[in-house]
């Protein structure tokens, strides 16, 4: 199994992508920590994962609140006897509204839950990592980030922020042996897309794919994998797009 008795941090693991890349780690043979904001949601990946004989533990986490970050680091660090092997920073928010009417409170809560949240959690795992010599972190991004996505020019920011951490922080720790990757969905098949999207743009989406279809979650989960895993023990600060080829970029 890929990731037989590692211990795995996975951030936004009630929902969505993250709740794939939870499970898929848990089945390849990991201890996975969920830290998520929705406990209710949390709670139930914790049962249905213990239901089927894995090992997914939910502990509370809101990215917006940085004391929330580092009990949540400090909590996890410890049930795992010191550090953790890898983290995945797959939790997510947004609202889409056209720039002209976002109100400045809003930017700064993407920011904060997108951006700064991650940049918070992550200090405190690698710096763990660091110590120990050895560590993954993969961080999910967003198509939006490296092209840029209407409806979503604050969330654009913090994402392609995230792309630009993943290749900045891959150098500084590459001599710690802590690898530093980034997937980037397109539109993916799971509540985000569907409470934020409206049908015309649903639809718009799927034909500018050309594969013409949304993503699954455990498409991206998969990719995942392959970034947590042995096999690409030689590659870092690389940025990969899973999203049927609508974004094509060098
Ligand atoms: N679905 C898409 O089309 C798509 C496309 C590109 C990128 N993404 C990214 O993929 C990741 C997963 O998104 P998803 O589509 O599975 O969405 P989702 O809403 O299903 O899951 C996101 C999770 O993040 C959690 N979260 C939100 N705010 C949080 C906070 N303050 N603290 C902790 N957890 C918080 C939510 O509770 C939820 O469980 C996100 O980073 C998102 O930006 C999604």
């Amino acid at each position: 199994m890929i990731v037989d008795g590692k211990t795995v941090i996975v951030t936004g693991g009630a929902s969505g992508i993250g709740k794939a890349i939870a499970m898929l780690a848990a089945q390849n043979g990991a201890r996975v920590f969920v830290g998520d904001v929705n406990e209710q949601g949390g709670l139930q990946v914790q049962a249905e994962a213990k239901a089927a004989g894995l090992r997914v533990e939910f502990t509370r986490l809101d990215l917006a609140d940085p004391s929330s970050i580092s009990n949540f680091a400090s909590t996890v660090q410890e049930a795992a006897g010191g550090s953790v092997d890898a983290l995945v920073n797959a939790a997510g928010w947004e609202i889409v509204q056209p720039f002209l009417q976002n109100p400045p409170d809003l930017w700064e809560r993407i920011i904060n839950i997108n951006l700064l949240g991650v940049i918070r959690l992550t200090h405190a795992v690698v710096t763990k990592m660091s110590e120990k010599s050895s560590g993954v972190v993969v961080n999910i991004a967003s198509d939006a980030g490296r092209v840029g996505s209407m409806g979503e020019v604050v969330y654009s920011s913090a994402k392609g922020g995230i792309i630009a951490f993943t290749k900045a922080l891959a150098r500084e720790m590459a001599r710690y042996k802590v690898r530093v990757n980034c997937v980037c969905p397109g539109p993916t098949d799971t509540p985000m897309f569907h409470a934020q999207q409206n049908e015309r743009i649903k639809e718009a989406l799927i034909k500018a794919v050309p594969f013409r279809r949304l993503g699954r979650p455990e498409e991206i989960a998969d990719a995942v994998m392959f970034f947590l895993s042995p096999q690409s023990d030689f590659v870092t600060g690389q940025v990969l797009s899973v999203s049927g080829g609508l974004t094509m970029v060098d």
